[in-house]
């Protein structure tokens, strides 16, 4: 599912130091990583890589089997419709309510209106959010945007989900709410990767990690 090869990445010009260095590990279909380090140390980078918003500066990366390092740009839309991505900083549709900004990637997949509004109600409903589907991003908590990024991130059970901090803002039961949602995707074969600094929730859900320390990785690989 992900491959990576001497991987490297500099966000700056030839010469600029590099944040993530020699990257060798790989994904399997259907398995789970937590993505673990300090802040700083190249998660959310190395999760640009994985959704395809970033190329690296050397080494290889697959992804579904595709060279995504080299392919074509104009292919990237048709890999990136199979990923899931909860960013760190939610990137909600501002003017578009929290059922809408769910709804949204099942409408770029044209499914039709009844199964959009049945399977957008029921995901806002699972994470907590059924009396709050008509409002703004901007009237929403932190936490109660974060439920909806992670509902819009899993409504069209992506291929691939890359989850960023997606517990950052939740209190401890809705964390573990979530990380059951996470889990049952995974078993009904998404592949998922989540970074995050939340180590009771690591510590409930044993699995293998990706480990990195100053933009190398220090285990997993
Ligand atoms: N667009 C950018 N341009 C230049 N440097 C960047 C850019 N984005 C991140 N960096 C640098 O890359 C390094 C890794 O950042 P990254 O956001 O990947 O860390 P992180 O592990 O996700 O941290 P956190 O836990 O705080 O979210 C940091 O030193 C950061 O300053
Ligand atoms: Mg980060």
């Amino acid at each position: 599912m992900i491959r990576c090869e001497g991987v490297g990445l500099r966000y700056g010009a030839q010469g600029s130091a590099e944040i993530l260095r020699d990257l060798d590990f790989a994904v399997p279909e259907g398995g789970f990583r937590w993505l673990l380090g300090h802040s700083g140390a190249g998660k959310t980078s190395l999760l640009k890589l994985l959704y395809l918003a970033i190329r690296p500066s050397r080494g290889t990366l697959r992804l579904f089997g595709t060279d995504a390092a080299r392919a074509p740009r104009a292919s990237l839309p048709r890999l990136r419709r199979r990923i899931g991505v909860v960013f760190q900083d939610f990137r909600l549709l501002p003017h578009l309510s929290a059922f809408e900004n769910v709804a949204l990637p099942l409408r770029i997949a044209r499914r039709p209106e009844a199964e959009v509004r049945s399977d957008v109600s029921e995901m806002l409903r699972w994470v907590g959010l059924s009396g709050r589907l008509d409002a703004l991003p901007a009237e929403l908590s932190g936490g109660e945007q974060q439920r909806v990024a992670i509902a819009r991130a899993v409504i069209a059970r992506p291929s691939l989900l890359l989850a960023d901090e997606p517990t950052g803002n939740l209190d401890e039961p809705q964390a573990e709410r979530l990380m059951r949602l996470i889990r049952e995707l995974n078993r009904l074969g998404t592949t998922v990767v989540v970074a995050t600094h939340n180590e009771a929730l690591v510590a409930r859900h044993p699995a293998p990690a990706l480990a990195l320390d100053h933009g190398r990785l220090v285990s997993g690989g």
